[in-house]
This record gives C-alpha cells, structure tokens and sequence, in this order.
C-alpha cells in the first residue's frame, strides 16, 4: 500500500537536485561566520525578501524566538493574532526566552481587524507595555489563511502610530506570496523582521531564515549562539536551502489546488470543512471525533494530524499526482461509504 502523508509539509524529503547541491556544497565554519554556501543563501534570502541581512538558524522556532529576543523586553507584551504558531505551538519559548507575555486578538482566518489591534496596546502604567506586533502569514492555526495586504498595511500602520515595531512569522510565507499572485517581497514588505521556513512546502531538510536591517544582525547572532543555534559546516544544509529557494515556489500552486480538490471531495462526503479557510495547502477537517478518525485513516495508509477537535491536512511537493482521489477513496472507506 502505498503511504498518503498528509501530516504536514514538514514531511518532504530533500529532491535528487538537492543532495547532490548538499554533497558537492562548499563548506566552513559558519560559527566564524566562513561558511560560503550559508552566507550566499543568506544574501540570497535577503534580496529577494527586500531585506538588508539575513540570519540562517535551524528551525522557524528558533528565528521567530530570536526575533521576540529582538524587539521585546522583559515584562512586555507582543499582541498577535488568535491561534498564533508563537503562542501555541512554540512551548512557552516567550516566556523563558524574552520574559514576555502575549495578548491574543481575534483574527477570523487568521486577520485580526487593525481597530482591534490598535484598542490592545497599552499604554497604561497598571497594564504590560505593548512591545511588539505580530502577524502570521499564512497562518497555520486558521487553516493556511492568507492576510490580505490590504489588511496588512492597517496593521503596520498602526504599529507605525504606536511606535511599535511589527514581526512576521513568514513559515510559509512563500504561500501566501502565490495564493496572493504578488511577490515574496511584497508580503514581506513593512515589516521590521520577517522569519521564513525553507523546510515546510519549499522542501528543504531544515532551516529557517530571519530577515532583518543590517544593525540588529550582530544581536541576533548572539542570541542564536545563546540559544545552542551556531551550526559549524551548515553550507551542506544551506545548499539545499538555496535549492528551496529558487526552486521550491514553482510546487506552490500545485500545493494549493490539491489542497482545494481535497476540500471539495471532503464536502461532498459530508464532512465538515470550510471552504474559505482553504485558500493554500491545508484542510483542516471537523465534526468527527479526531483521534479517532485519524487512526481509522492511518490503518488505511492516509496520515493525517489530529490537532483538538480538527484533524488537518496539509498538500506538499511529496504527494503524487493522484494523492486527491486516492485519498479521498480511502476517507470514503473509513467513513464506511464505499
Ligand atoms: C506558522 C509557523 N511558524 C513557525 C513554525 C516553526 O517551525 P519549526 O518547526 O521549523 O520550528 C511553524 C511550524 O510548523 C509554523 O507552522
């Protein structure tokens, strides 16, 4: 039988192109800041995000932590949208790390309104000082949802008017750039820094990169090295990396339709899914009970992630061709309407 991973984009192993890049890859010490490959996907990065620096690190935990590290001061607090990866999924990070505290606002699919943002800062002596601003794009928790620029530009206004600086947690920024038909740049734009992942739909093995203006570099390098992050002979990662970059946005639409196929075979089965939170490379699937039906799907080789009551689903450049009908058959067998 052949395995359906649907888990997550995370699940993608590096392409024959890739590790050939990997062995071949011309190294150093990147502690000393003499790794070649590192340092030209790290300008690599940079230029095509419309940034001054880039920082390579091993994992989207890691930049977005090393940015809170950046921005916020013990004490202080980062307003960010419902269901933010920083909060949920990155296991008390904030508070061990910056000695932060966070206030969620509401963001239907993933966009808080900017009036609400602007009513969460504080600015009273009773309350946390408001440090930072954070957004998510795409944001995992609402379903790969897409911050629309125009939205965007509110909310960077209003971190403008507050004197704030504003952080995007870009894991998958590169969908959100497809799904939008604008730019990686573009969805990067007004942002004081910016984290990437080469290793979800771009197909990297790992790393992460942090974008930046060129002064804070040196501060973000410490805190990486704080942090246990310094990699010696990383180019033979980077490498592949570079590959991610250049290569990895052309499998995004093909991401992103699957991912709507799925959908919309999943709603002729009658199972619970809303449609407009599908608008890159997840479904995330309610109304049953999710342990359960997860299991039911693994015995049937379709690996899909149980997350509370939903299981999601998430499209990446791994699955075959026929992914969607195939599993959209064996769905129909674990729903026992075959
Ligand atoms: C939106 C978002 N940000 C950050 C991360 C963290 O990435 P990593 O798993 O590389 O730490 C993830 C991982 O899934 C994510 O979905």
């Amino acid at each position: 039988m052949h395995i359906l991973d649907f888990r997550s984009d995370t699940v993608t192993k590096p392409t024959p192109t890739m590790r050939h890049a990997m062995a071949e890859a011309e190294v150093g010490d990147d502690v000393y800041s003499e790794d070649p490959t590192v340092n030209r996907l790290e300008a690599k990065a940079a230029e095509m995000l419309g940034f001054e620096a880039g920082l390579y690190m091993p994992s989207g935990t890691m930049t977005n932590q090393v940015a809170l590290m950046l921005h916020l001061k013990r004490g202080q607090e980062v307003i960010a949208p419902k269901g933010a990866h920083i909060y949920e999924y990155e296991p008390g990070s904030l508070a061990v790390l910056s000695g932060g505290t966070i206030r969620l606002v509401d963001a239907p699919y993933g966009t808080p309104d900017p009036e609400a943002v602007r009513a969460a800062v504080h600015t009273s002596v009773h309350q946390a000082p408001t440090g930072l601003i954070e957004l998510e794009n795409t944001h995992n928790y609402a379903g790969g949802t897409v911050v629309p620029l125009e939205a965007q530009h509110a909310i960077q206004q209003v971190a403008q008017e507050a004197g704030l600086p504003i952080h995007l947690d870009g894991a998958r920024l590169f969908n959100a750039a497809t799904a939008l038909n604008v730019s990686p740049a573009e969805v990067a734009k007004g942002f004081r820094t910016v984290s990437i992942c080469l290793s979800k739909g771009l197909g990297a093995p790992v790393g992460s990169i942090l974008l930046m203006p060129k002064e804070f570099r040196a501060e973000a390098w410490r805190y990486r090295k704080l942090l246990g992050g310094g990699m010696r002979q990383a180019g033979v990662l980077a490498a592949a990396g570079i590959i991610a970059l250049t290569e990895g946005p052309k499998g995004l639409q093909r991401d992103h339709q699957m991912a709507r196929a799925l959908a919309e075979g999943m709603l002729e089965l009658r199972l619970e899914v809303d449609l407009q939170s599908v608008q890159t490379n997840m479904v995330y699937v309610g109304g049953t009970s999710a342990t359960h039906f997860a299991q039911r799907l693994a015995g049937l080789g379709l690996l899909a992630n149980p997350l509370g009551s939903r299981v999601r689903f998430v499209t990446h450049r791994d699955l075959p061709d026929e992914a969607v009908p195939m599993a959209l058959q064996r769905i129909r067998q674990a729903l026992q309407i075959a």
